[in-house]
């Protein structure tokens, strides 16, 4: 039996796979759409805005720089927008465990002016602040940090010039940021991403009214334009959804259905790797909310092989990664992940922590600077795992628990109320033993 509220969960093996489920929104697109509607004239209303609590940093921040919101019971948060200028905090501001929140709102912080600071968790103090910090100074904005470039974050905006980046990182959340800039800033803010990342920024700025003109990996917007206020649902999260269809992967007889999932092609990525190492994956019920693609997803077990995952196609499934690794050794052929140092520098060292946890449960993982190799055809054993304090983590080795010869104990398990609250409840739900 699982008490989700405490710090450690048992998970016991399963036969099976099956329900039917709709999935609390977005983190990404929850995160901007808050964002963007602080400085938003008029009300926006969103439902099924994200209950992780990284979504609730940003609100908490947003109302620390004087933006009204309220969360009603049905989950639906309504902020008031403040137009472009926020109020200066009068106490520090509290990312907690979220990157997204930092490096997102330093975007718009850096075009207020006023001086403020924002902090993070432990996890997040380690995380490198110098991905925005170069650009938007680069825009005119003061940014200091601790040493390393690593959080707390002290940002004296205002006055910002357009820039033309060229960006050495491939992040979403850079390219984000950059652009909530550019909206303060004189002249045309373009940025350039090495290999596509997610564009819910792109979407977001398009969605709440303004002009932004997309070229290959380029994004291109003028400053000073003015948003408003919408009403939107949030598609469920692709990357909480992520858990359950390597849950169903794992089992022939599975039969998994998720209603009005995002379906972005930019994030959905899982979805081809699972469809070509066996899951029969269908999608109905397409249509698009304010530029994004939303679907129903059928997926019916298989046999599992192999796949390799290399390149530009990590960026699709970077946060999926994780639980992809952690269901690896249950396959024929094994999984290969390349080009995905990024994952070093995660909410944990998810590379390090991936190969940690799947060795405590017996499995055999060549660890490399890069990314991992996890030969198929092992039988792993309940062991203890540690989250680290990552929830990706906790959720990724619930499901690698389910295949494994016995009890596994998750340390950490808490964690995964950063993106996910409810998970074990809705994980075992869904399982037949
Ligand atoms: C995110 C982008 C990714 C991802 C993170 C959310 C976003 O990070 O890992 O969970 O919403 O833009 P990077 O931009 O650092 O790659």
């Amino acid at each position: 039996m699982i008490h989700p509220s405490q710090s450690s969960v048992i998970i016991r093996p399963a036969r099976n796979v099956t329900g039917s489920l709709r999935l609390p929104g977005d983190k990404s697109i929850s995160h901007r759409y808050a964002m963007l509607a602080g400085i938003a004239e008029g009300t926006t209303r969103l439902e099924n805005y994200s209950t992780g609590m990284d979504c609730s940093s940003t609100l908490g921040c947003l109302r620390g720089l004087g933006v009204e919101w309220h969360r009603g019971v049905d989950g639906v948060v309504e902020i008031c927008g403040r137009g472009p200028m926020l109020k200066a905090p009068t106490e520090v501001l509290d990312c907690g465990n979220s990157g997204s929140t930092m490096r997102m709102l330093t975007g718009i912080l850096a075009g207020q002016e006023f001086t403020s600071e924002l902090l993070g968790d432990e996890s997040l103090s380690r995380r490198p602040m110098a991905r925005i910090m170069e650009p938007l100074s680069s825009m005119g904005a003061r940014i200091s940090a601790a040493v390393g470039d690593r959080p707390p974050l002290r940002i004296s905006g205002g006055h910002l010039r357009a820039i033309d980046y060229p960006m050495p990182v491939a992040s979403a959340q850079v390219k984000s940021s950059i652009l909530f800039a550019g909206l303060f800033a004189e002249g045309k803010t373009r940025v350039k991403e090495p290999i596509r990342t997610r564009d819910h920024g792109e979407l977001a700025l398009k969605a709440f009214g303004a002009e932004v003109k997309i070229a290959g990996r380029a994004a291109c917007l003028a400053g000073r334009q003015r948003l408003h206020g919408i009403n939107a649902t949030v598609p469920g999260d692709i990357s909480s959804a992520a858990f359950f269809l390597c849950a169903a992967a794992l089992f022939p007889d599975s039969q998994l259905t998720i209603s009005e999932l995002l379906m972005n092609p930019t994030r959905a990525g899982l979805l081809d790797v699972l469809a070509q190492m066996g899951l029969r994956i269908s999608v109905t019920q397409m249509e698009e909310r304010h530029g994004e693609l939303v679907g129903t997803v059928e997926a019916v077990g298989g046999k599992l092989r192999g796949a390799t995952v290399t390149g530009a196609d990590t960026a699709a499934l970077i946060d999926e990664l994780p639980v992809l690794a952690a269901i690896a050794p249950y396959t024929s052929q094994g999984i290969e992940i390349r080009d995905a140092r990024e994952l070093r520098v995660k909410e944990s060292d998810r590379i390090a922590v991936v190969a940690k946890n799947l060795r405590a449960l017996g499995a055999d993982v060549e660890e490399r600077e890069d990314g991992m190799r996890i030969p198929g055809g092992q039988s792993l054993h309940g062991a203890e795992v540690d989250s680290q304090g990552d929830h990706r983590m906790a959720m990724a080795f619930s499901v690698a628990a389910l295949r494994a010869q016995g009890e596994t104990r998750i340390l950490n398990a808490g964690a995964a109320d950063v993106s996910y609250p409810g998970f074990y409840r809705v994980f075992e739900q869904l399982l037949e033993r």
